[in-house]
């Protein structure tokens, strides 16, 4: 059997490691990069067929190419299979692109759209500033306050917008719940799913409508490309592929293939940070300098059953406060000698920040305070190196606030 027509019946191990691959003429085993920005015909006859859509090929790489392909069906099989209808995805060239290209492709002026306040930085940004100047309104709201999400709707209301779990404080919000909202507006649901991936969550199965993804955290898992994910009923999807072609956000043929290889360990490496940060939770959660810890795998956590129900594992990310606030919070950072001291997530390395005056340094005071960003807050994002060495490493800096 061809690579490529691996159906949907297989595990998501076999998925993420066959499905959407294919071979050129010379019969390589691991995929080549087809690095070539456009294509040539046998005849003019031929490049009027191709350009017409009536024969399958390649016109020029901001429209199609064969490694940014295969990443898409890859893509697509891993969020999409057991839904219904046909689901398809499209790559960009970063995250941000995603979801710009998303609303920019599927929204218009007078649209209105709610968005979580527990979003990243840049997407707060881009709804509150940008999409406001082309006439479309964001409404914020509290993620896990779904009397706020009903209170918001208006007729116009085309989008609702969110991530699960939420950034830094792991908060987690019900996808059906909130399809269900969507759906009695006719508005489409939209999950940025980059902090579970597709192996912890799948939320078209919950009824959402489009996922989106920074593929520049977990889906390359070493930190080396940008790139974005949107995935979604194919109606939709090719919207985005037209917005793709005149827009030119396109991601590259070299960081689609690091994408689609950094796919096939997705399942081992998402185990291995589940396993990392639940260790890690539950040794912080113990320690004396530590006030609360942040993570849904914990018991106490309020999104424990939901995440428990929704998701197939926590997440490699969490945060912690510590005694004592900002002096506390960067004495912990500055101590860490394994650990990189970077915002960057979902890498094999495992990362520390203090949200406050990093990732969600523009958020108003009053914002900080609504989103739980207090100056004692500490976010890691859990790599794969040993965990007595990562416990070792954060007990430098703990030890010295007792
Ligand atoms: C949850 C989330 N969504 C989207 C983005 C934007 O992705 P990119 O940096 O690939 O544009 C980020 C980036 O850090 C993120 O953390």
């Amino acid at each position: 059997m061809n690579d490529h027509d691996l159906t949907e019946a297989l595990a998501f191990e076999t998925q993420s490691i066959r499905a959407g691959s294919f071979r050129s003429d010379q019969r390589e085993h691991s995929e080549a990069i087809y690095l070539s920005s456009s294509f040539v015909y046998d005849s003019a006859a031929q490049a009027q067929a191709v350009f017409a859509g009536d024969e399958p090929g390649n016109v020029y790489s901001r429209y199609t190419n064969p490694s940014v392909q295969m990443l898409e069906e890859r893509m697509a099989v891993l969020e999409g299979s057991g839904v219904d209808g046909e689901i398809t995805a499209c790559a960009t060239a970063s995250g941000m692109a995603a979801i710009l290209g998303t609303c920019m492709s599927l929204l218009k002026s007078g649209d209105h759209v709610i968005c979580s306040r527990n979003v990243f930085g840049t997407t707060f940004t881009i709804f509150a500033k940008y999409f406001e100047k082309f006439g479309v309104k964001t409404t914020f709201v509290d993620l896990v306050d779904y009397q706020q999400w009903r209170e918001a709707m208006t007729p116009e209301t085309r989008l609702l917008f969110l991530e699960t779990p939420s950034n830094p404080l792991s908060d987690v919000a019900d996808l059906e719940l909130l399809a269900v909202i969507a759906h009695s507006n006719d508005a489409l649901l939209m999950v940025d799913n980059c902090f579970c991936t597709p192996a912890l969550q799948r939320p078209l199965s919950f009824g959402a409508d489009l996922v989106v993804h920074s593929a520049t955290k977990y889906i390359d898992g070493q930190g080396r490309c940008l790139g974005g994910m949107v995935v979604g009923r194919k109606k939709l999807v090719d919207e985005v592929h037209l917005w793709q072609r005149a827009a030119g956000a396109t991601m590259s043929p070299f960081n689609a293939w690091v994408f689609y290889k950094g796919l096939e360990t997705l399942p081992v490496r998402m185990d291995a940070h589940c396993r990392n940060a639940s260790e890690l939770a539950s040794w912080l959660s113990q320690h004396q300098a530590v006030e609360r810890v942040h993570y849904s795998g914990l018991k106490s956590h309020p999104g424990h059953e939901l995440a428990k129900k929704q998701q197939k594992g926590f997440g490699g990310v969490l945060a912690f406060e510590v005694k004592g606030g900002r002096e506390s919070a960067w004495t912990v950072i500055d101590s860490v000698q394994i650990m990189s001291r970077t915002a960057n997530l979902g890498d094999t390395r495992t990362t520390i920040t203090h949200p406050a005056t990093t990732t969600h340094c523009r958020l108003s005071d009053e914002d900080k305070m609504k989103s739980g960003i207090t100056e004692s807050l500490v976010r890691i994002a859990v790599g794969l190196e040993n965990i007595e060495d990562l416990k070792s490493d954060l007990e430098k800096g703990l030890k010295q606030l007792l």
